[in-house]
């Protein structure tokens, strides 16, 4: 019988946690009024629920300043977040501006600064340092005067990066620019309770945070105005127009609440693990080459290049046995551009595994994946 592949993907979606899919229960078919109408006592009830959810997350992540945005996720937060700040700034000021970003950023930063850039905008994409996280200096030398929004991610996905946001948060604050950060990956895996002023619009995802898909938030500094993406009903301050989903609201404020409550002790597991793997691999195997600082990184991230064996046969060999992934989980099997950007070959970015710890990630998991992964890499070399 085959048995079933070890999950080292967590970076990728985590599964939603008991108590979360408990807590949106009542909320399928019980609960079910559009939060939205006012025209009855059940949507009331409704509406106040989602009030109530929306006060939490305030008060979970120790929100003073900010504005609680209900989106899709995260690629619908990022894309709000500068596609409609970008506009808003051509509508008020009829010129476009100067933007920054990290060249590691998510294709869900990137892309919507590609279209800012046909728009008629102009971006600068700084690539950063060989350990992945950017040079302040050079991140100065890049801020023109028209230079009006930055979008730099707290953590990368793939190589776990950790951006040093308060630092470019105070050189942003000083010189008025609007920041912008991408918090897909970090809710639940380093303390966050500053995120009032490290930024003036954060994104965050409930999927990667053991909440339900489909789910996600904008967070915005009060005064700070968008043009919204999609329009209709005036939902959501009238930035996302659209039925707002009750279910999957309820779910991801449980995960955040769990997030928080956790994140300290599941910290610790998720380091134990990680290193127990990278050293068993580094023990067992030559040729094996970290991406990315070990120091400022995510606590269950790792990633690795492995020298001298063909990318796509170590991903072949691996794949029905452990699953990890290339790069992130939205780059269409292409090598990643964010190990290219680090400086490595196309042939070193598709021979690169991407590990994360999860919850349910057990010492056995980690002793099992470190003789499939040398096991296979000896017989590829
Ligand atoms: C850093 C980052 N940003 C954005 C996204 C997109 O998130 P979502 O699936 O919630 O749209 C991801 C998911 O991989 C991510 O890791």
């Amino acid at each position: 019988m085959l048995s079933t592949p070890i999950l080292l993907d967590y970076q990728s979606s985590t599964p939603c946690l008991e108590d979360v899919v408990n807590a949106m229960a009542p909320y399928w078919s019980e609960i079910f009024s559009n939060p939205s109408s006012k025209s009855n006592l059940a949507s009331i009830n409704a509406s106040a629920i989602l009030e109530v959810s929306r006060e939490k997350i305030q008060e979970y992540l120790f929100l003073k300043k900010k504005k609680v945005i209900f989106t899709s996720g995260a690629t619908e937060s990022n894309n709000l977040a500068l596609l409609g700040f970008a506009r808003n700034f051509y509508k008020e000021k009829e010129k476009y501006g100067h933007i920054i970003t990290l060249k590691t950023e998510h294709k869900a930063v990137l892309e919507p600064l590609d279209q800012l850039k046909k728009e008629g905008f102009q971006v600068t994409e700084i690539t950063p340092n060989k350990d992945g996280l950017i040079s302040e200096a050079k991140f100065i030398s890049c801020i023109r005067d028209d230079t009006f929004l930055v979008s730099i991610m707290m953590a990368n996905n793939e190589i776990g990066v950790i951006q040093p946001l308060q630092k470019i948060s105070q050189i942003c604050r000083s010189r008025e620019i609007t920041l912008h950060s991408d918090c897909a990956q970090c809710l639940g895996f380093l303390e966050l309770d500053s995120l009032d002023s490290v930024a003036n619009m954060l994104t965050i995802s409930s999927h990667k945070i053991y909440g339900p898909k489909g789910v996600g938030l904008l967070l915005i500094d009060k005064d700070i105005e968008l043009q919204p993406l999609i329009l209709g009903g005036g939902q959501e301050f009238g930035l996302r127009s659209g039925t707002l989903p009750l279910p999957l609201i309820v779910g991801f404020t449980k995960a955040i609440e769990i997030a928080v409550l956790n994140q300290k002790k599941n910290t610790e597991k998720f380091i134990f693990h990680r290193n127990n793997l990278l050293n068993g691999l580094l023990a067992n195997n030559s040729g094996l080459e970290i991406n990315g600082s070990m120091q400022e990184r995510l606590p269950h991230n790792l990633n690795l290049t492995v020298l001298d064996v063909n990318g796509s046969k170590l991903h072949k060999s691996l794949k029905s046995k452990i699953i990890c992934s290339s790069g992130s989980a939205c780059s269409n099997g292409k090598p990643s551009h964010v190990l290219l950007a680090l400086g490595r070959s196309f042939k070193e970015a598709e021979a690169s595994l991407r590990f994360s710890i999860g919850l349910k990630t057990t010492s056995k998991d980690i002793e099992k994946s470190i003789q499939i992964i040398t096991d296979t890499i000896k017989s590829l070399r």
